[in-house]
Order: structure tokens, then C-alpha cells, then sequence
């Protein structure tokens, strides 16, 4: 396993955290409260102060617990409508930059469902058993952002009506680093930090290849990160398959074929066989 990947098993499911440490803190006072009545009985004056002792504990314990339970409801359901705002805020301004670039409409919301598929597919496998559903729903929730930093590139680039050159391609590599430093300056602080990690290292490395002939770092293998080499072949699928003012939609067994012809060099081998697996499952991709 990488360490992207023990980062992120790491990391699984913080609020259910947060909520074993609660219950913890309950039987402790709980279990205090019983040693208390016990002290009692032995130092004091025996049955009569052991019975007023337990009775408080009990009594104490059963005031605690539902109030314990109660405030954890109350920072769960806050937690969760923080993040949501987040996520609709996040997609919001993706949306934004898509509108911008008249090439790719529905690219978003086709690329974040492909991420979706193919992480599901590879949940499956014992070795990637740390994608839990919440998991995959971070890493979808963060494919969005994957081309942000085309806000930053020139509409005479972004929207040529045609094939780029040599240097107007330059011009639009840079768009990884971009994003990748917009995101680092403008959700840093946001809650959830493995969220941001995600997304930081989808827009900076989802043009990297797995033979290290990618831009803009050139790092090759396990190297790129897992979520960017996911992200990787949703992009380009999607693109195949979706018309650009250069070229006609692929069908899909033409994109299938294309995506195999990259396993190993463009894409994780692995995963390319995983992809073509499940892509080839689904009617509606
Ligand atoms: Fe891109």
C-alpha cells in the first residue's frame, strides 16, 4: 500500500471518531461514580450509603448519557451542514469555470461519476478495502476541482476554435499548477484537511502519467498519487467519448480501445483494467 493510501485509511471516518470518544467519556464518569459508591461501602457505614451511592450513579448516569447522546447529535448535524456548504460552495465555482470553457459542458458531472464508478470497482479488492463509501465520496466530492485552474487561462487559449500549438499548449499545462494553488490558497482552511489534500494533489497531478511522461512534475508509478491516477482516466475517457471542436465523440468501444492502448505508459495498469471492467458494465456511460 502507498502511503496516499495509509494517509487516507488513517483518516476514515473522524466523526464516528469523535463519537466513540463521547461514550467513552460516559463510562468513565460512570464507572467513577461506582467505584465512589463502593468506597463508600467499605469506609463508611456499610448497606445503607452503598445503596444511596449506587442509586446516584445510576441515576446520575441515566441524566448523562442522553445528554452526552444529545450534544453528539447536535456537532454531528453541524459538522454535516458545514460540510455541505462546503461541497455546494465547491461545485458552485467548478461549475463557474466549466461555463467558461465551451468545450467541455457536462464534463463535471460525467468525470466525478466515472471517479465514482471506478473507485467502486477497485473497493472490491482487498487491497484497496480503506475506500470506504465515505471515502469515495470524498474523493468524488473533490473531482470537481480538477480543472480549476483553467480560470486562469486566456479565453483565446481556453476557446480556441481548433487544435492548440506548441506554445498555446504550454499555456494550457500550466493550468495544473494553477489549480493546485488556488486550492492551497483558497480552502486550506477548511475542516475537513483530507478533503483538501485530495483535491490539492487531482488538480496538480491529473496529467501525469504513469511512465513519468506527464506534466507538470513528470513523477511516474505509485508516485502519483491514487485519487490522481483515478482521475486521470476518467478525464481522458470522458474526453474520447465527448465532442471537442477538433474532433467527433469516440464511440464508446473505440474510447475502450484507446484507454487500453494507454495501460502501463498514460494510465496505472491496474486501474486501466479495473476502468475498462466496470465502464464496460455500464450501459449508461
Ligand atoms: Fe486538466
Amino acid at each position: 500500500m502507498d502511503d496516499q493510501s495509509k494517509e487516507m485509511k488513517k483518516d476514515v471516518n473522524v466523526i464516528g471518531g469523535f463519537s466513540s470518544g463521547l461514550l467513552v467519556s460516559c463510562v468513565k464518569i460512570m464507572t467513577m461514580l461506582l467505584v465512589s459508591a463502593l468506597i463508600s461501602y467499605f469506609l463508611l457505614d456499610g448497606y445503607g450509603t452503598l445503596a444511596v451511592s449506587v442509586g446516584f450513579s445510576v441515576l446520575s448516569s441515566l441524566f448523562l448519557v442522553p445528554m452526552f447522546i444529545s450534544y453528539e447529535k447536535k456537532v454531528t448535524a453541524q459538522g454535516q451542514r458545514i460540510v455541505t456548504l462546503q461541497h455546494h460552495m465547491i461545485r458552485t465555482i467548478a461549475d463557474v469555470i466549466e461555463e467558461r470553457d465551451a468545450s467541455t459542458g457536462g464534463h463535471i458531472a460525467r468525470t466525478a461519476d466515472l471517479v465514482e464508478m471506478l473507485l467502486v470497482g477497485m473497493s472490491k479488492m482487498p487491497k484497496y478495502s480503506f475506500l470506504t463509501p465515505a471515502n469515495i465520496e470524498k474523493i468524488k466530492n473533490a473531482a470537481p476541482l480538477h480543472d480549476v485552474g483553467k480560470i486562469k487561462i486566456p479565453d483565446n487559449v481556453l476557446n480556441k476554435p481548433g487544435k492548440l500549438t506548441v506554445v498555446e499548449y504550454e499555456v494550457m499545462k500550466k493550468h495544473s499548477e494553477f489549480g493546485a494553488d488556488l486550492i492551497m490558497r483558497s480552502i486550506k482552511n477548511v475542516e475537513d484537511k483530507k478533503y483538501f489534500s485530495i483535491a490539492y494533489n487531482i488538480a496538480l497531478f491529473h496529467h501525469e502519467r504513469y511512465d513519468g511522461k506527464g506534466y507538470p512534475t513528470g513523477i511516474s508509478g505509485d508516485q502519483i498519487p491514487l485519487e490522481a491516477r483515478v482521475m486521470a482516466l476518467a478525464d481522458v475517457y470522458d474526453a474520447l467519448v465527448s465532442p471537442r471542436v477538433y474532433k467527433e465523440p469516440f464511440s464508446k468501444s473505440k474510447a475502450i480501445e484507446i484507454i487500453r492502448e494507454g495501460k502501463g505508459t498514460q494510465f496505472d495498469p491496474e486501474l486501466t483494467e479495473i476502468f475498462i471492467n466496470c465502464i464496460s458494465n455500464r450501459a449508461d456511460m
